[in-house]
């Protein structure tokens, strides 16, 4: 079982650095040196999963603290990671924990978390190795349901009638009936048998999928969550989820929606749970990580002197042992939180990270800077990944049939507009990005599909049009300040 992780693992995190820096690129411009570092940390975990036991042990991971401005791509590389590494991964905003109620309240709720994302990644991990054979249960369900067998199955009738049995006389009978009952099943069975072939190729042929059939479906407790002390909540349906009998009930719809349906019930049904929660277990704490977000806003930096600046230690107090290692109850078992790789993030504008108390900084050792982006890298953002902002609403526009395109002059000019109003009023880096092309496209959005022309093309008069006034508006305030 731990082998098995192991081997899974492996595959994963036997990428190479440049390996996982290039995957990044695909998402992420520029921040180099972000991405190595988080890539060294990540290789170096599987570094040390090659190592014996008692080495492997001794052996903590290298924090990292990310510093950058707004919206320069700090969140995106860990949730990229994430994604990238299929390990357990939680993000976390340290401000949560400073809001009036969560003061020192639970930051354990962060490593429980942590375990139920790790529940998910790995139960999914094993569903996925079950997908084939549930696909063939699942077709065979709904064969039956679309020719149901008889009904003689029931076993009352098979069974000896207590009554008749006390009294005697009435068994003969009895049996004559059953043996009739029996003879006749024999025949429909053999109807039925031969119908569901039928069907069978039917389905294969695919020529069933907008047919209707009846299927059982688990009929899901609505989670009754219930309050356990300290403020964490367990629901109550996944506690007893596997414990307690299914309820099913039958739902009418198309074949090939009962079969998706179906496929994750019958591989849900075949993954063993006790193996999936070890699994998780360790998973969680060996491969988990954890983002602290706006770290910097609870370091007392000068200019957050105040009222609050108590319980902003208070939390960094509260979250020390955790980085530090400590063991954490999750209603799946302890959690040692020693190996958990930590990623704090922040801007760090008006507190540095030397306002963090100093047991916290020492647990950060790597401290990576991610850069102010320029209008180069605006146009590369938006052109250049996989998911790319143009090729986003390329492709939204699309879907109703029109067809728009960008000049380069025109991304260009875009990008400019970008870097000026992140200029003129408040630096927000590449989420500039997405407001602007949210007010570049609401008239063309708003009228299709009534438009004539199909294939639009946007040039740059087109964005300077949208822009003149909002830039002119903004310059006049700039006056006014
Ligand atoms: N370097 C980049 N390359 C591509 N996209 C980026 C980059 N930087 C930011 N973005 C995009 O901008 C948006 C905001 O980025 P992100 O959430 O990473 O900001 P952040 O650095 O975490 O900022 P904050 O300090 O406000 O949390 C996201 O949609 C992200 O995809
Ligand atoms: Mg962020």
């Amino acid at each position: 079982m731990a082998n098995e992780l192991t081997e899974g693992a492996r595959t994963i995190h036997g990428m190479t650095p440049k390996e996982i820096v290039a995957e990044l690129d695909k998402y992420i411009i520029g921040q180099d040196s972000a991405k190595r570092s988080v890539a060294v940390a990540l290789r170096n975990r599987y570094r040390r999963n090659l190592l014996p036991e008692k080495m492997r042990e001794e052996i903590t991971p290298k924090n990292i603290l990310m510093m950058g401005p707004t919206g320069v791509g700090k969140t995106e590389i860990a949730r990229r990671l994430a994604k990238l590494m299929d390990a357990p991964f939680i993000k976390v905003e340290a401000t949560k924990f400073t809001e009036v109620g969560y003061v020192g309240r639970d930051v354990e709720s962060i490593i429980r978390d942590l375990m139920e994302a790790s529940m998910r990644v790995t139960k999914q991990k094993h569903m996925d190795e079950k997908y084939v054979v549930a696909e063939d249960l699942a077709n065979e369900k709904i064969i039956e349901a679309i020719i149901p067998g008889s009904k003689k199955r029931n076993p009352a009738q098979g069974s000896t009638n207590p009554f008749s049995f006390i009294m005697g006389g009435g068994q003969a009978t009895y049996n004559r009936t059953t043996e009739k009952i029996d003879d006749k099943a024999a025949h429909e069975d053999s109807q039925t048998e031969l119908a569901r072939s039928q069907v069978r190729e039917q389905l294969k042929a695919g020529l069933l999928e907008d047919q209707y059939v009846e299927i059982d479906v688990v009929d899901q407790p609505k989670d009754n969550n219930l309050d356990v002390s300290q403020g964490g909540t367990i629901s109550l349906g996944s506690i007893f989820g596997d414990a307690m009998p299914k309820r099913y009930k039958k739902k009418n719809m198309k074949v090939k929606d009962a079969r998706k349906i179906l496929i994750e019930q019958e591989a849900q049904n075949l993954i063993d749970m006790d193996q999936v929660t070890t699994e998780a277990l360790e998973n969680c704490e060996q491969n988990g990580i954890v983002f602290i977000d706006e770290i910097d806003k609870i370091a007392s930096g000068s200019g957050f002197r105040g009222g609050v600046d108590v319980s902003r230690e208070g939390v960094q107090r509260d979250i020390l042992p955790i980085v530090e290692g400590s063991v954490v109850n999750t209603k799946y078992g302890p959690v040692k939180t020693d190996h958990i790789l930590f990623i704090g993030a922040g801007a760090f504008h008006v507190s540095k990270p030397t306002d963090l108390i100093p047991e916290l900084q020492g647990r950060f050792p790597i401290r990576v800077e991610l850069e102010p982006l320029t209008r180069k890298d605006f146009v590369r953002i938006l052109t250049e990944p996989d998911n790319a902002l143009l090729k986003q609403h390329k492709a939204l526009l699309e879907t109703e049939g029109v067809e728009i395109s960008f000049t380069d002059d025109a991304v260009e000019e875009i990008a400019t507009m970008a870097e000026l109003l992140n200029e003129q009023t408040e630096n927000i880096g590449a989420r500039r990005l997405h407001t602007i092309m949210e007010k570049l496209l609401e008239d063309i959005s708003y009228q299709i599909p009534d438009v004539e022309d199909k294939n639009i093309v946007i040039d740059p008069e087109y964005v300077r049009g949208k822009f003149s006034e909002t830039i002119r508006k903004d310059d006049i305030d700039r006056f006014i300040l």
